[in-house]
């Protein structure tokens, strides 16, 4: 999700990772990153060697030695042709590749589905179509195949502004243009509960193509009226019962899954990442719940779903958030099966839940909490994977430790278990049990002494070379006299990428040495102090990582979310970063989304031959709207797009990427 911000929260292109922490608009309220911002504006306009050229003649001498100080490299050990960055409204990969959108927002799943109809929209019709802003990507083999497997894709939040043609007004505010949001119908509000949650869609590879198999007897959407089991400590505690479910096991739906993950076992999992902004209304007074909410930001009312479902106000469900900020698991195998909240993975705005298995057998799930100054966390399972029963796994999830990331200036991190009756959580501390830890775990975290990061999203485990990495988006918030050793930069615009390795490789262990494998952002701009290695170019470096994905050689790939015209003249896309050797830092850009996208997914299958990525909200303008020339596309689009074709990824999209005449995407 990105990071500006809207004057009206309803646009929700940005508000919902910050709503708890202290956060500003910061087009009110200049930092320095937005003044090295500006700087990257100005530039968008200049193209090739003429923009290096400017660039190199407005570097400082600090710039100089910002280059000395960056690691001495070889060339990208990637070997495709590098994609010139830029921006403008279609997405582009690099030469030799395809770009093919496989599913789009409204495209049909199943053999009866309703084709898309963007003026005639329904709840029906969308619960048996691709849902809105695809987030994570999974795929799971059929049969262990490369070419022919179910695809798993998170649906985390709509853009109503983008959806419904004829909602958006543009009005003269104190002689400024300015968009204005007409208020969502009923009908509209059930779409947009039927666009969140998930698609379970069957796939195949065809004349090196893939297709989707809408007959594929195990597609099926999940919304955010799926009816789910809560499992695990908390099912049944008095904190999750409410008054349409007294027995606290049974909760309707799941929505804004972000990253998410596929467990050794074949099931999928989704993390459930801003449900403030769902939840409207106020508590009753003197509630016990008000400094749990507060602490996650709820409720922050982006969403109207309180105005026609009781559920989503807290003056009439006061305990609903409670049933919110889990993850969740699918058993893709059966589609009629109950989606389960595994509580003892703990409750935030979770961010992804990629995971490893460690020596002894246990799986450990690596586990973001996506907030300024939130936290890094990892679960480990009690139980043991079996690789050859997978009916014995099915609540590994249920029991196991959870951990917060201690990192030390010294180089170490150290995992802190969060149980109940350990160290600070106990009664004396508001905490009756392990449920109350796990419905707090934020709470229980700041407690423990955990360190408070740059906004951690994805976190992948490289089974390769036994390392874990961490993208933390930003933190333009982190002042000077905060920063630690972990988040080294003040005002930090671009973000970094944290290296962690267990101690003796064992995932499941509680103590590891972590690195910062990247600062990011332009390293020819000396304030930045981005330190890609001297042999990215211009294209190759990046800011925001935010998903990632390692391919089965162990290569690292970055998808980032807020850059544009404005953060630093490019479009988002996905990068190749190179982590071993003397190529280590190295970044090289591949493919890029069109303007107002964030790049989503990225996920490489079994073969390498497809990286499959994901475009969220293409051609959204934030605030800016006269930048991206539409206030939406529905609107005569041959006046304001005047390319525009029915096939142009100007919807979220799921798209295939493959090299022209077959093979790997990288050699
Ligand atoms: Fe949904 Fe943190 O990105
Ligand atoms: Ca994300
Ligand atoms: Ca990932």
């Amino acid at each position: 999700m990105t990071d500006h911000r809207s004057p009206d929260a309803r646009f929700r292109t940005s508000l919902l990772e910050e709503n708890d922490g202290p956060a500003t608009n910061p087009t009110e309220n200049s930092t320095m990153g937005e003044i090295i911002a500006e700087r990257f504006s100005r530039r968008a306009f200049l193209k090739g060697s003429l923009a290096v050229s400017a660039i190199a003649a407005t570097v400082s001498p600090l710039a100089l030695v910002a280059a000395d100080d960056a690691r001495a490299a070889e060339g990208s050990a990637f070997s495709f042709d590098e994609l010139e960055a830029g921006i403008d409204d279609k997405h582009h990969v690099a030469p030799g590749y395809d770009a093919d959108v496989l599913l789009r927002w409204g495209d049909p799943l199943f053999a009866d589905s309703p084709e898309f109809d963007p003026v005639r929209q329904s709840a029906d019709a969308q619960a048996r179509q691709f849902g809105y802003n695809n987030d994570y990507v999974g795929y799971i083999g059929i049969d262990g195949s490369a070419d022919h497997g179910l695809l798993v894709v998170n649906h985390e939040y709509t853009n109503p502004h983008l959806m419904f043609p004829g909602i958006v007004k543009i009005v003269e505010k104190d002689g400024k243009k300015a968009a204005e949001l007409a208020p969502l119908s009923k009908e509209q509000v059930d779409v947009e509960m039927a666009a969140h949650g998930g698609t379970i869609v069957e796939i195949r590879k065809e004349g090196g193509k893939w297709q989707v198999v809408r007959d594929g007897k195990l597609n099926r959407r999940i919304t955010s009226n799926t009816e789910m089991a809560l499992s695990g400590p908390v099912a049944g505690h008095g904190r999750a019962k409410t008054n349409a479910d007294p027995s606290g096991t049974k909760v309707i739906g799941t929505f804004n899954n972000c990253a998410g993950g596929v467990t050794p076992w074949g099931t999928y999992v989704m993390a459930e990442e801003n449900i403030h902004g769902y939840f409207s209304g106020e508590l009753p007074a003197g509630h016990k719940e008000a400094a749990n909410y507060k602490r996650l930001g709820i409720p922050e009312g982006a969403y109207e779903w309180g105005a026609h479902y009781d559920r989503f106000d807290l003056a009439k469900e006061p305990n609903e958030p409670n049933r919110f900020g889990w993850i969740v698991e699918v058993d893709v195998n059966d589609p009629t099966s109950t989606p389960r909240k595994r509580t003892a993975m703990g409750r935030f705005k979770h961010e992804g839940a990629e995971s490893i298995v460690a020596k002894d057998g246990r799986v450990v799930f690596y586990l973001g909490d996506d907030e300024r100054f939130e936290y890094v966390y990892k679960f480990v399972t009690a139980g043991r994977f079996d690789p050859d029963d997978r009916a014995a796994n099915m609540n590994l999830l249920d029991d196991g430790t959870l951990h917060v990331a201690k990192f030390a200036a010294d180089g170490t991190v150290e995992w802190l278990p969060i149980v109940f009756g350990q160290g600070p959580l106990t009664a004396e501390n508001g905490f009756a049990g392990q449920a109350d830890v796990l419905i707090e775990t934020r709470r229980a975290a700041d407690l423990l002494g955990a360190t408070k990061m740059d906004r951690p999203e994805d976190i992948q485990p490289n089974r390769v070379n036994g390392k874990v990495y961490v993208m933390l988006t930003n933190n333009s918030k982190r002042k000077a006299d905060q920063v630690d050793a972990a988040n080294p930069r003040a005002d930090n615009a671009f973000g970094h990428i944290i290296e962690i390795s267990e101690d003796g490789g064992d995932f499941a262990g509680t103590r590891g040495k972590w690195e910062v494998l990247l600062k990011c952002g332009d390293p020819a701009v000396a304030d930045v102090g981005a330190t890609f290695s001297t042999a990215t170019t211009a294209n190759g470096w990046f800011g925001m990582p935010d998903s990632c994905a390692v391919d089965s050689a162990g290569r690292l790939w970055v998808a980032t979310d807020g850059q544009g015209p404005k953060a630093t003249g490019r479009t988002d896309g996905l990068w190749a970063v190179d982590t071993e050797g003397p190529a280590r830092a190295t970044s090289k850009l591949f493919f890029r989304v069109p303007i107002g996208a964030e790049m989503c997914g990225p996920l490489f299958a079994p073969d390498d031959q497809t990286a499959f990525v994901a475009v969220q909200h293409p051609g959204d303008g934030g605030e800016d709207w006269e930048a991206f020339g539409r206030p939406s596309y529905y609107e005569d689009p041959s006046t304001r797009w005047p390319d525009f074709k029915p096939d142009m990824p100007v919807r979220p999209a799921v798209v295939a990427i493959t090299r022209q005449g077959g093979g790997k995407i990288a050699i």
